[in-house]
């Protein structure tokens, strides 16, 4: 349980918020790239951590990602005519380019300044594996963009999807660091790799530990003479790596589940997935059928998921369609913004616990002015074989501590809290 202050701490997100500030250092995705796909094309609107903002691409191809309001007079720059390499507002004609200058005031006489002296709000993006991020910090303080993997493959060898998930981003992420809820909210009924390895021991052991990057967890379940490993990451400050949809003893790739607030109580949910050897197949992003055009979910808390109760008893676990509303119902429902001190922790959220510990010392730390871990600001040190997460099937002889040692030791090696100790 957290007491209502902390909870209130991590669940704020909004401009000078302590949390907001936290996730302001990083890098985070802003919006998909087919969302404005070409030079010219229509902007959208972007909120993100309370903020209201626009996005373009302008007649060079580059982003822009501006406050939505004119500075002129505040009418909504998502109206506004994209050409000419900037942002035209449509009331009086002031237009921006993708830095976030005043390049044209039509309506002023000549030499009235404007251009020179106002500067709106913009932020940096960079473009990668289908995804627009955006740094929403201090520019001084802005980091390199994270080399992951799943943002180096080509493109045909990674998928994304976006999602709203109506609810504060902490109960989206959380999520991701569960594993026990595996045996429960996504079991199949009829499926024998369900009933081996989650039914048979729906109590699995967990460690964690606190590296680099944030958090790794480790489940491990009996499996008869072998033990079933489940590798999961959480990456600072919103990112839950996990081995879904991967075959066991599959080392090729994983998923990164983000959750990105809009505001406190809504969430864009991004699901990324790479493959590192071979071109991603259509029929392994399942989910896509279950996300709407504008990104809200067919299955949703309006419609009750769709749950079907015939289905909850024959089919699956909760008689709805698709681990993405299974984690929606789940996480949704608690309410917008659960109160953490009203939980009752077992030994299977010691995951949770752990990945809140990690966010609270950070939050804590940089309201005392210290930056937070896994700013990255050396290309040298610019990539992370030790991000790394699947599930395995490994004889009860053997650790997996010796089995992946490149987990562990990398992790060591570059963990400041190692080298403090
Ligand atoms: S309000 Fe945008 S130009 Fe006047
Ligand atoms: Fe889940």
């Amino acid at each position: 349980m957290l007491s209502k202050q902390d909870n209130q701490l991590l669940t704020r997100t909004g401009p000078a918020t302590p949390m907001g500030n936290l996730i302001r250092r990083y890098w985070i995705p802003a919006l998909l790239s087919e969302e404005i796909p070409a030079p010219d094309c229509p902007p959208v609107r972007v909120g993100l951590l309370g903020e209201e903002l626009v996005a373009f691409r302008d007649s060079l191809g580059r982003i822009g990602l501006v406050e939505e309001h004119c500075l002129h007079r505040g009418t909504s720059l998502y109206y506004g005519r994209n050409e000419d390499c900037g942002l035209r507002c449509i009331y009086h004609g002031w237009k921006y380019d993708v830095e976030g200058n005043v390049v044209e005031t039509p309506a002023e006489p000549a030499g009235s300044g404007f251009t020179r002296k106002l500067r709106h709000t913009a932020y940096p993006t960079h473009e990668a594996g289908g995804v627009i991020y955006a740094y929403l910090g201090p520019r001084e303080k802005m980091p390199l963009f994270p080399n992951y993997e799943w943002t180096q493959v080509p493109l045909n060898q990674t998928y994304v999807t976006k999602c709203l998930l109506e609810c504060n981003y902490l109960q989206g992420l959380e999520g991701e660091c569960d594993s026990s809820h595996l045996s429960f909210l996504h079991r199949t009924v009829d499926n024998a790799r369900n009933q081996l390895l989650y039914k048979s021991d729906t109590a699995p052991a967990y460690e964690t530990e606190e590296t680099d990057f944030g958090v790794r967890l480790i489940a491990i379940r009996n499996a008869g003479d072998n033990q079933y490993v489940r590798f999961s990451a959480f990456v600072m400050p919103v990112y839950g790596c996990v081995p879904a949809g991967r075959p066991t003893n599959e080392l090729d790739g994983f998923e990164i589940h983000t959750y990105v607030p809009i505001d406190d109580s809504r969430t864009w949910r991004y699901d990324i997935g790479f493959r590192r050897s071979r071109p991603v197949e259509e029929h392994e992003v399942h989910r896509r059928r279950q996300i709407n055009s504008d990104y809200t979910r067919v299955r949703n808390a309006r419609n009750d998921y769709l749950q079907d109760r015939r289905m909850q008893k024959t089919v699956n676990f909760t008689g709805i369609e698709d681990f993405l509303n299974h984690d929606a119902c789940a996480t949704e429902s608690m309410g917008p913004i659960f109160d953490r001190s009203k939980e009752h922790l077992g030994v299977s959220d010691k995951a949770v616990i752990a990945v809140r510990k990690f966010l609270l010392s950070s939050v804590k730390a940089l309201r005392e002015g210290i930056d937070p871990p896994h700013l990255i600001t050396d290309q040298d040190r610019n990539r992370f074989p030790h991000i790394d997460c699947f599930a395995y099937l490994l004889p009860n002889s053997e650790s997996w501590r010796r089995h992946f040692d490149y987990l562990t030791v990398s992790a060591t090696r570059d963990n400041p809290a190692v080298k403090r100790g």
